[in-house]
């Protein structure tokens, strides 16, 4: 595993990190998610980012971790970075999403009670709440470090300029801001587009990127059909009519150019988020251990050259 330092921090976060967004919920496996939090950390993965709401039922994957961290990962607790969020919807009522204090706080101790600790690596601001003063929710964040419920604090899904006024903020108040959480991938481009990557860079933090695979896209998953396993088929988060004729097309030519580098589509698309000085970690979901000893075996692979880099940028732009 590589570790990389997320941004000015002392802290170092593997350069692959997995979520438990999908896959952890009430309904999966016990076996399958023992299993998927073990092989991560046997390859080095120390990061595993949680939310209030995964599930389903929302509580869930906090809760089935918690049970990891008591059955497999008794002896490494001081070997992990564990983050949950707050932001969307998680109880019924004016106080269950957001951005207030109350919400913010009161969501942090039900997550440590469901993961049985009493503190959290990361806590996260999952989204930008336009009708709270962003003082509040920042000094709820400087509040849970100042009271031993977190480590540390980052922001997730706040556009370029609440991320500058956030970081200064949580500057001034002495708990500097560690982290963004966006999503990125070679589909899905707005931090680099839309100044957040520029506001994380300037700000000193280090910025984590979610579903770099595009949710499955961005691998073979879809290339023969939709397979009845798949995410797709779920159909909550990934729509099957996401897997048009178009996207195939485009995948297919980027398929050729992973084959050229000797890898998969989805090691390169895991690769390519990478290439960025800003982007510390690739956040990773998997339903399969082989899904994440694939994304960890990416990390071997040589950078890119610059004319592999213009191909890509050529059939994402092209198609
Ligand atoms: N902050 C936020 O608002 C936010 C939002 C979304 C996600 N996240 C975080 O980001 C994490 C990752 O998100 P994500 O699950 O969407 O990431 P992703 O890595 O883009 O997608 C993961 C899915 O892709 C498929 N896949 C993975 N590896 C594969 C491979 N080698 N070959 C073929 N298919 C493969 C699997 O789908 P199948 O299940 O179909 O096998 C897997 O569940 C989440 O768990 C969560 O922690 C944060």
């Amino acid at each position: 595993m590589i570790y990389n330092r997320c941004g000015r921090s002392g802290l170092l976060l593997p350069a692959i990190s997995l979520g438990l967004w999908h896959n952890f919920g009430g309904d999966a496996d016990p076996a399958n998610k023992s299993a998927l939090c073990r092989r991560a950390f046997d390859l080095g993965i120390t990061h595993f980012d949680l939310a209030n709401n995964y599930g389903p039922p929302p509580g869930s994957a906090e809760e089935a971790f918690g049970a990891i961290l008591k059955n497999d990962f008794k002896a490494h607790r001081d070997h992990l970075i564990i983050s949950t969020k707050a932001g969307y919807h998680m109880w019924d009522g004016p106080y269950g999403e957001w951005g207030s204090r109350k919400y913010l706080i009161a969501s942090l101790d039900q997550s440590l009670r469901r993961l049985g600790l009493p503190y959290v690596d990361i806590y996260y601001s999952h989204r930008f709440d336009p009708d709270t003063p962003l003082e509040e929710t920042m000094r709820a964040l400087d509040f849970a470090v100042r009271s031993g419920r977190a480590l540390y604090v980052g922001i997730s899904n706040y556009p370029a300029e609440a991320t500058h006024r956030a970081a200064k903020i949580l500057r001034d108040l002495g708990t500097p801001s560690l982290i963004h959480q966006p999503r990125y991938n070679m589909l899905q481009r707005e931090p680099e587009r839309e100044g957040v990557f520029d506001a994380v860079a300037d700000e000193g933090m280090g910025a984590i990127v979610f579903s770099p695979l595009a949710q499955g896209l961005l691998s073979n998953r879809y290339m023969n059909g939709i397979p009845s396993d798949s995410r797709a088929t779920l159909g909550q988060f990934l729509k099957s009519d996401q897997v048009s004729d178009t996207l195939l097309a485009k995948t297919r030519v980027l398929q050729g150019i992973a084959t050229r580098r000797g890898q998969s589509l989805a090691q390169m698309a895991v690769r390519w988020v990478l290439r960025l000085p800003v982007v510390t970690s690739a956040l990773i979901g998997a339903s399969k251990v082989v899904q994440i000893e694939e994304a960890v075996a990416a990390l071997a692979a040589p950078a890119f050259t610059e004319s592999e880099l213009a191909a890509i940028e050529e059939c994402l732009s092209s198609h």
